[in-house]
């Protein structure tokens, strides 16, 4: 963790909650982080608790991101939801393609391509979210798909909007596995997204966030969140119980502290 840059930890609730569900969460986690300013916490409930959370999570330290949007603002696609119409009821960024949205439900780089200038065009902040698979990490080619993913992605958004842009490195290997990885390769990596980053603008290369994500815990956090290119985490499991949820935002408290 950098001092210089604010740590975001993120929670993807994936398909988990029900508004009552959510709304249960919310009002046991605001209490727990009340008072945090030095950290930046998010939750990315599924699209029907979005609004409902939005108006629970108001005038508190934690914004509200949706977990995906489609490309176009309006059209004939049948199911999906749009930049505009999830800025409509403010909520405050997006997840964009996840690894099970590249998975399961076939996200490209090209359509991630035309996501990332929509969504800040509609005043969301994007996380894009990159990482290899497991045999592609033993077949040595970790950095190949990284570059490729982080150029794709990166590739439509303008300059000056690029520090504004948070990515997610998440191994898919440690994706809801209980494997995470080792600090050596999450530093590895996210000094390697950054360094992306730099071959599009130096300047924005030291402001981007770049997050660790997979099998995130409070019992691993600390060691990651310490890393000096990890500037947070983007948290599945772990983030939908309140209180795993709050350690971890108070662990990157403290880590950024002893960082500073
Ligand atoms: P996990 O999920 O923390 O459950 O491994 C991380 C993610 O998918 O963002």
């Amino acid at each position: 963790m950098n001092p210089d840059r604010t740590p975001l930890i993120a929670g993807n609730w994936k398909l988990n909650k029900t508004i009552a569900e959510a709304e249960a969460f919310i009002q046991s986690l605001l209490p727990r982080v009340g008072a945090v300013e030095d950290v930046e916490i998010v939750i990315c409930p599924p699209f029907l608790a979005l609004a409902a959370m939005v108006d629970s999570a108001r005038g508190s330290a934690v914004g509200v991101y949706a977990q995906t949007m489609h490309e176009e603002d309006a059209g004939a696609y049948t199911g999906e939801v749009s930049a505009p119409m999830l800025a409509e009821i403010d909520v405050a960024g997006v997840i964009l393609g996840h690894s099970e949205r590249r998975q399961l439900f076939g996200e490209t780089d090209r359509a991630l391509q035309l996501k990332l200038p929509r969504a800040l065009e509609a005043g969301l902040k994007p996380i894009l979210c990159v990482g290899e698979t497991e045999e592609e990490r033993e077949r040595g080619d970790t950095e190949r798909k990284l570059r490729h993913q982080v150029q794709e992605g990166l590739e439509k958004v303008p300059g000056e909007r690029l520090p504004e842009v948070v990515i997610a490195y998440e191994p898919i290997w440690a994706i809801g596995t209980g494997l995470v990885a080792k600090p050596e390769q999450a530093q590895d990596a996210c000094a390697f997204v950054r360094a992306l980053v730099e071959g599009f603008d130096k300047g924005a290369a030291a402001k981007v966030r770049v997050l660790y994500g997979g099998s995130l815990k409070p019992e691993n956090a600390a060691e990651l969140l310490a890393l000096p290119d990890v500037d947070g985490a983007l948290v599945g499991g772990a983030s939908t119980d309140p209180a795993a949820f709050a350690e971890i935002v108070e662990i990157a408290r403290r880590v950024r502290s002893g960082a500073g």
